[in-house]
């Protein structure tokens, strides 16, 4: 069983405390190492790096916040555990818990670094940390992992909805979203850096570091969970192929099926630190990719694409 963080170090509180501190998001956010961080969270991430113990057959699903991170956990967690739970069993782990709970934050929500140290290997773990400010141990002993990033303007369009589901404040406006997240200032942002780290340790590590896109899943789910089964060293047999499990593992971890499912329309939320609580059914808002014309005008798309050219010019990295 999963069981909360409760880590309190002094020291890294009032080092906290001395950093850059910024308010516009549902929550104040803190500058780390470059990084934006949820302030009420910054003290338990900045005792990763020197804290967690990597270890040389982990898998880290490394995610940009609203991305599809609880996807690729349903995804990841399903095909890893499929032969120790029938997915269409009604006690699935993911019929009775929401999926960002199966899988454990590295230092965050289920994933007290000292539980981890509890789980056997091999774990399946996650985190929204840029590689930076994990332990460099996880490059160094070869540490799978699995990165997901999207698109950048549906990215904010999600997270702009997703911030005002959180905030007990007034609404944030979506000019306000948008020139913060341009400026780096967002929750784990600023976002080019986020996806670039992970994008140069897949050039540098093509066998163990998986670079992936939400528009790719989309477009071709079958496909990325073939991929992603053998990753996790759990590929598809010939007689699963031939019976249709691909096909049962994609559709049981698609967006209506998720949604759909009581855990998720009603049952409760999970704990993201301090007194922030994030609604289950929260996590399940509308799935599409290029949502943002829906929301954003055609000038600051424009302005968001300019930007990402300029950020990722070089990089071989292209949305
Ligand atoms: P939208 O807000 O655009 O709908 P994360 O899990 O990283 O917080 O990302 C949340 C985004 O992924 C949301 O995007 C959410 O609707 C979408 N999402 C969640 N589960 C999904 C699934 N099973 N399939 C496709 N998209 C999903």
């Amino acid at each position: 069983k999963i069981k909360e963080s409760s880590s309190n170090d002094p020291s890294e509180e009032a080092l906290v405390a001395t950093l850059p501190t910024r308010e516009g998001w549902s929550t104040p956010l803190t500058l780390h190492n470059n990084f934006w961080l949820r302030s009420h969270m910054a003290q338990k991430f900045m005792l990763v790096r020197d804290n967690f113990k990597p270890r040389r057959d982990d898998i880290i699903l490394a995610t940009h916040p609203k991305s599809g991170t609880t996807w690729l956990k349903a995804l990841a967690f399903t095909i890893s555990t499929r032969s120790r739970y029938d997915f269409a069993d009604a006690d699935h782990p993911l019929r009775t818990s929401n999926p960002q709970r199966v899988v454990p934050f590295i230092g965050a929500v289920g994933g007290d670094l000292d539980f981890l140290e509890t789980l056997p290997s091999p774990r399946l773990l996650s985190t929204h940390l840029p590689l930076s400010l994990l332990p460099p141990a996880v490059s160094a002993v070869g540490c799978r992992v699995v990165y997901l990033c999207r698109e950048p303007k549906d990215a904010l369009v999600s997270r702009w909805h997703f911030d005002n589901k959180m905030s007990k404040g007034d609404p944030i406006t979506l000019d306000d979203a948008f020139t913060m997240f341009c400026e780096g200032f967002s929750p784990f942002g600023p976002f080019w850096d986020h996806y670039l780290q992970y994008w140069e340790e897949s050039l540098a590590r093509p066998q163990e570091v998986m670079f992936l896109r939400y528009e790719e899943i989309v477009s071709d789910p079958l496909k990325v969970a073939r991929k992603l089964a053998s990753f996790l060293d759990a590929p598809f047999t010939e007689d699963e192929e031939k019976s249709g499990v691909v096909d049962q593992v994609v559709s049981f971890c698609s967006f209506e099926s998720l949604r759909n499912l009581d855990v998720n329309k009603t049952g409760g939320a999970e704990r993201a630190g301090g007194k922030i609580f994030i609604q289950h059914s929260s996590l399940f808002r509308k799935g599409k990719v290029g949502d943002w014309v829906n929301h954003m005008t055609k000038e600051m798309g424009e302005k968001m694409d300019r930007l990402v050219e300029e950020k990722f010019k070089g990089s071989g990295l292209e949305f």
